[in-house]
């Protein structure tokens, strides 16, 4: 029997590039406390937020896609036609079919490269960007577009205080490439996993009789216990199969769920070694929780602010609906 030839493996994977793209509207908590039973206090004390962006209707998920994406193939020094995989996180096409990835990279000009969604809801773009440094590692792709966008506007009850308060619109997006040797190696394996006995506490349902199709719920104080309690042990095996120790963390960025959350998980990496000077993403405050598309718009968003550089460490963990986490380090490009 023959055995079949496979492609040449590399080293690892880094990230080339970074883009982001958020709407152009400021949505403050005034603006929603005169249509909801709300208040600036209690959204800033409870959740982080000051201000988050909503898209208008003519703006969809697949355009901020394609913005965020082209920018991450410039910032990376590369053409489209450089790139040959694109895969989009996300969790809230309008359609089911056809996929957001596909036409995102037609429209960049990516031509008949493999395009693929993942839904992995909020932990998408970690769960993206390991499968797109193993495609890369293994030899089945040269470099990977990946993409975090969300249209969260469109899934929302804007009657509902208790969600339409938290979630926005954006898109972020990174270039992975090989790295060839072990030294240049950029993106640690990731420590992923899931929680489906609780799959019902984040939820849209599709419900053709609503305007919308279907609305985001959760169970706020269910999500808040898990996150809290389950987020940095995801955060600690990543480093450790990375074979770092908290201290070398130079950068923290979960997913912008909550303030509060994200402090949680900072504290318990800090009670475990993580140096007090290590920055924490607090991308929440001005950009409100966007899922898939949080952890690559704050770190455009803190390289921008100068607050990430190059070289520097940077730990990654994503966690919502599924529920769904995934966390890895990374080295900034
Ligand atoms: O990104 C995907 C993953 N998702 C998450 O990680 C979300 C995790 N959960 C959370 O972040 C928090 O649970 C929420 C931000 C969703 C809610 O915060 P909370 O501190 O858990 O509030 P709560 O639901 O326990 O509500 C506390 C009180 C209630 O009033 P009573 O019963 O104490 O009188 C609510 O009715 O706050 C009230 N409340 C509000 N008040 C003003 C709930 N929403 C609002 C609001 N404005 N928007």
């Amino acid at each position: 029997m023959t055995a079949f030839r496979l492609a040449a493996p590399v080293a690892g994977a880094r990230i080339l590039g970074l883009g982001s793209t958020q709407p152009d509207e400021v949505v403050t908590n005034d603006d929603l406390a005169r249509r909801i039973d709300t208040n600036d206090q209690w959204i800033r004390e409870r959740v982080g937020i000051v201000s988050r962006r909503i898209a208008p209707e003519s703006l969809s998920l697949v355009d901020m896609a394609t913005d965020a994406g082209a920018r991450a193939v410039k910032d990376a020094g590369l053409e489209p036609g450089d790139v040959d995989t694109t895969i989009v996180a996300t969790c809230t096409m309008p359609d089911t079919i056809p996929n957001a990835a596909a036409q995102t990279a037609e429209r960049i000009g990516i031509r008949a490269g493999a395009a693929f969604d993942v839904n992995a809801a909020c932990a998408g773009f970690c769960y993206a960007l390991g499968t797109a440094a193993d495609l890369v590692r293994a030899g089945s792709s040269r470099r990977v577009l990946v993409i975090g966008a969300e249209k969260l506007s469109d899934w929302l009850d804007w009657d509902d205080r208790s969600t339409a308060i938290i979630f926005a619109d954006g898109a972020g997006a990174a270039v992975v490439g090989a790295a060839d040797d072990a030294e240049s190696v950029g993106i640690g394996p990731v420590a992923w996993g899931s929680a489906g006995d609780l799959a019902q506490a984040i939820n849209i349902h599709h419900d053709r009789r609503s305007r919308a199709g279907g609305a985001l719920h959760q169970e706020g104080q269910t999500v808040f216990r898990w996150a809290t309690t389950q987020i940095a042990p995801v955060a600690l095996r990543a480093i450790e199969m990375a074979g770092l120790t908290p201290a070398d963390i130079d950068v923290l960025v979960p997913h912008q769920a909550n303030l509060r959350i994200v402090e949680a998980v900072a504290k318990r990496l800090r009670k475990h070694g993580a140096r007090e000077d290590m920055r924490v993403a607090d991308d929440i405050v001005h950009s409100g929780n966007t899922s898939s598309a949080s952890i690559p718009l704050a770190l455009d968003h803190m390289r921008a602010e100068g607050r990430v550089r190059s070289g520097e460490t940077v730990l990654l963990v994503g966690f919502g609906a599924g529920l769904s986490y995934a966390g890895q380090v990374v080295r900034f490009p």
